[in-house]
């Protein structure tokens, strides 16, 4: 299990001063690092807690069963974990960051896109933490004026730390202590590219993007379904695919990884800060070199287009 208690890049984010209200994305990136990397702590020692460990196999306890529940439909999850977690962030920045205004996934916001407005998720990929797949996100951004100026995702699992201010580049901290300048690969085109995408929880929101899978994935290198648009994100900064889209994100799942992604050089398509998943308003983030032509492409066979339920 990754030790997230004195992790490296909770200590490099510590020096910054936190002034509340201060809208300096250095300073606010710090707090998105330090609150993030402590929600981390407290999702990877949970997680053995709700959902027994048999060897290799993981499967939830009767106590996990029960720390399961349901939202927009029968397989939208979300458990006791992000529950908890989501309110030790809330805690952490009304600690840090009296005032400022809060939008969470599980808890909601009752504030305007309007300041500064912190914008989390506390387990982006629900359904592989549930499952034991090891690719789910803690994902912590502030927001001026729906803007992301700063963000952070720790990828629970692996370990690492994703992180950006706005013009100050995107930086990958792994739990070893070495740190990464994050760049997008220097794919140039289309039909080379690895495209990472996502589906939303509404039978006939998959339809839709089954049928756009269908017309892609003749055109592009392969097709990529981690099961985070938070960690996608992240890895089109790392250069670990070329690009992502979806349909129907939430502020909260885009937050803090578009901002991050484009700091390492992505074009970045997003939906308006106010938008909610039901819009369906489509998210992409692309390596330059294949920007334009991926908009292209995806305008071609109606990607660009909402899907909205
Ligand atoms: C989901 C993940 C998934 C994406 C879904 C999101 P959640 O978030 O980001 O990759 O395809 O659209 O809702 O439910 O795990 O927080
Ligand atoms: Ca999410």
């Amino acid at each position: 299990m990754p030790h997230f208690d004195d992790h490296p890049a909770a200590r490099d984010h510590l020096s910054v001063d936190t002034e509340p209200g201060s809208a300096d994305p250095q300073t606010l990136r710090d707090v998105a690092v330090r609150v993030a990397v402590s929600a981390a702590a407290h999702a990877s020692a949970r997680r053995p807690q709700v959902f027994a460990t048999v060897g290799h196999d993981v499967r939830p306890t009767a106590a996990g069963e029960e720390a399961v529940d349901t939202k927009s439909t029968p397989t939208d999850p979300v458990t006791v974990v992000d529950t908890e977690t989501e309110v030790l962030i809330r805690e952490a920045l009304a600690s840090l960051r009296p005032g400022d205004a809060i939008l969470g996934e599980e808890g909601g916001g009752d504030s305007g896109p309007e300041g500064i407005r912190w914008v989390v998720d506390p387990i982006d990929g629900t359904v592989n933490f549930l499952y034991g797949i090891p690719a789910y996100a803690i994902s912590v951004a502030a927001q001026v004026d729906g803007v992301s100026v700063a963000g952070a995702v720790v990828d629970v699992a692996g370990g690492s730390v994703y992180s950006a201010a706005r013009g100050h580049g995107a930086t990958l901290h792994e739990a070893d202590g070495s740190v990464h300048t994050l760049r997008c690969t220097a794919v140039t085109e289309v039909s080379m590219s690895l495209l990472a995408t996502g589906f939303g929880y509404a039978p006939e929101r998959r339809k839709r993007q089954g049928e756009l899978i269908a017309a892609l994935l003749p055109r592009v290198r392969d097709i990529r379904r981690i099961g985070s648009a938070a960690l996608d994100l992240c890895m089109v900064a790392a250069g670990r695919v070329d690009a992502h889209f979806e349909h129907g994100l939430s502020p909260w799942d885009w937050a803090a990884g578009s901002l991050i992604a484009e700091e390492a050089g992505a074009v970045v398509r997003l939906p308006s800060a106010e938008s909610s998943s039901a819009d369906g308003d489509v998210t992409v983030a692309a390596a330059p070199g294949v920007a334009v032509a991926l908009d292209d492409v995806l305008s071609q066979v109606g990607a660009l287009d909402p899907i909205p339920v």
